[in-house]
């Protein structure tokens, strides 16, 4: 243990590993690889978002990531692989079109729902006979797996319900002392989770958005991809479709509609709260932002311009985590065009709100 205190600083309790120097990464990941070995859970970067990782063949630890996280044990856990030439150590009656997509976006944030192999824990898949797998495009997360030579469970890093993390001080923020170690990698580049697409008995259906799109899947495979309506129904298709997301502390209200109007709606809005003397967070495009310069009382993040959901989606969860440090009463968020990587934005913003939509007219 001497050895691994030598690698890492140790925040409440919790190692934590500088694993942003490529030269240094090996020896890191070793260290962190035998905590999951032993069954310990490790926090991670991927290219989507931190992951809070645990052995798929240690049910002990995989129960402990639902307890450290308030998770409901019917929410399904994604399998994390070091590389496409596990897929069938973990699943069976693999589609070709599996293999084509996987072959295509992996390593990368597209999770296949694929049949289980039967020795896959219940505890791993909600009870369900499917598995959720993919192989994530980040080196940290790949020198990581495969030093362990394990396949890792992990959903996002951060106590459910709470906007993913997509800093290793976010992870800390929910869950030092109660993890036994992360590797710090920096920032995760696309800040919004993989894509989750349903490829058994040939459907091809997205249960949740991500950065790589239906018009890709479709354009790949030549035919049309289906996306779930995300509405809370009692049985959804994916079981975490059913929980509210992504939330910082404060209430936030997404609005939607030609970005003329929204901006004016938004702008009565925020006087009408701070008539009340409420402290308000706004999230708007760079596009409206010179509209809502003058207000006092106001925390105002600009995530990037309405030309580039990509990037407003990469700050999306880090300006709700920024808006709890302010100790904002309410947040109000501009919403975006569902095209490209806008859905997987608007979906965010849609769980993130809750009920509190507003369709302006
Ligand atoms: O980008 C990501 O996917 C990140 C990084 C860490 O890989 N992980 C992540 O995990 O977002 P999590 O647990 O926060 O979300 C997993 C989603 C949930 O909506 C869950 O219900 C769904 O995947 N899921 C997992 N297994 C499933 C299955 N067998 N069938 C249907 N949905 C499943
Ligand atoms: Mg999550």
């Amino acid at each position: 243990m001497k050895a691994v205190f030598g690698l890492a600083i140790i925040v409440d309790g919790t190692l934590v590993f500088n694993a942003r120097d490529p030269v240094v990464l090996e020896e890191k990941a070793v260290a962190a690889a035998e905590l999951l070995r032993q069954g310990k859970l490790v926090a991670f970067p991927t290219e989507t978002v931190y992951g809070l990782g645990a052995s798929v063949r240690d049910e002990r630890a995989v129960s402990r990531i639902f307890e450290v996280k308030g998770r409901p044990v019917d929410n399904p856990l994604i399998v994390h692989l070091s590389d496409i030439s596990e897929l069938p150590g973990l699943a069976r009656n693999i589609p070709a079109e599996a293999w084509t997509l996987a072959r295509r976006f992996w390593p990368g944030p597209l999770t296949l729902v694929l049949e289980k192999k039967p020795w896959v824990p219940g505890v791993v898949t909600g009870g369900l006979d499917s598995v959720a797998v993919r192989v994530p495009d980040h080196p940290v997360a790949l020198a990581l797996l495969r030093a362990a030579e394990l396949p890792v469970a992990a959903p996002s890093a951060n106590i459910s319900g709470r906007p993913s993390p997509t800093t290793a001080d976010h992870v800390l923020a929910d869950l030092a002392g109660r993890i036994s170690a992360v590797l710090d990698g920096g920032p995760c580049d696309i800040g919004v989770e993989s894509t989750v697409l349903d490829v058994r008995g040939g459907c091809l259906r997205i249960l949740r958005p991500g950065s790589i799109t239906p018009q890709e899947i479709a354009g790949l495979l030549q035919r049309k991809c289906e996306i779930v309506e995300l509405s809370a129904d009692k049985n959804p298709p994916s079981p975490g479709l059913k929980y509210r997301h992504y939330a910082p502390r404060a209430p936030l209200y997404l609005f939607l509609g030609e970005p003329g109007k929204v901006t004016v709606k938004m702008q009565e809005e925020l006087e009408t709260w701070l008539s009340r003397g409420k402290k308000a967070g706004l999230l708007v495009t760079l596009e409206s932002a010179k509209a809502f310069s003058g207000y006092r009382n106001v925390e105002l993040i600009v995530p990037g311009s309405r030309d580039d959901p990509a990037a407003m989606a990469a700050r999306l969860y880090a300006a709700l985590r920024e808006f709890d440090a302010r100790r904002v009463d309410v947040i109000l968020a501009e919403g975006c065009s569902p095209k490209g990587a806008g859905l997987a934005l608007l979906n965010r913003l849609q769980k993130a709100a809750g009920e509190n939509i507003v369709q302006v007219e």
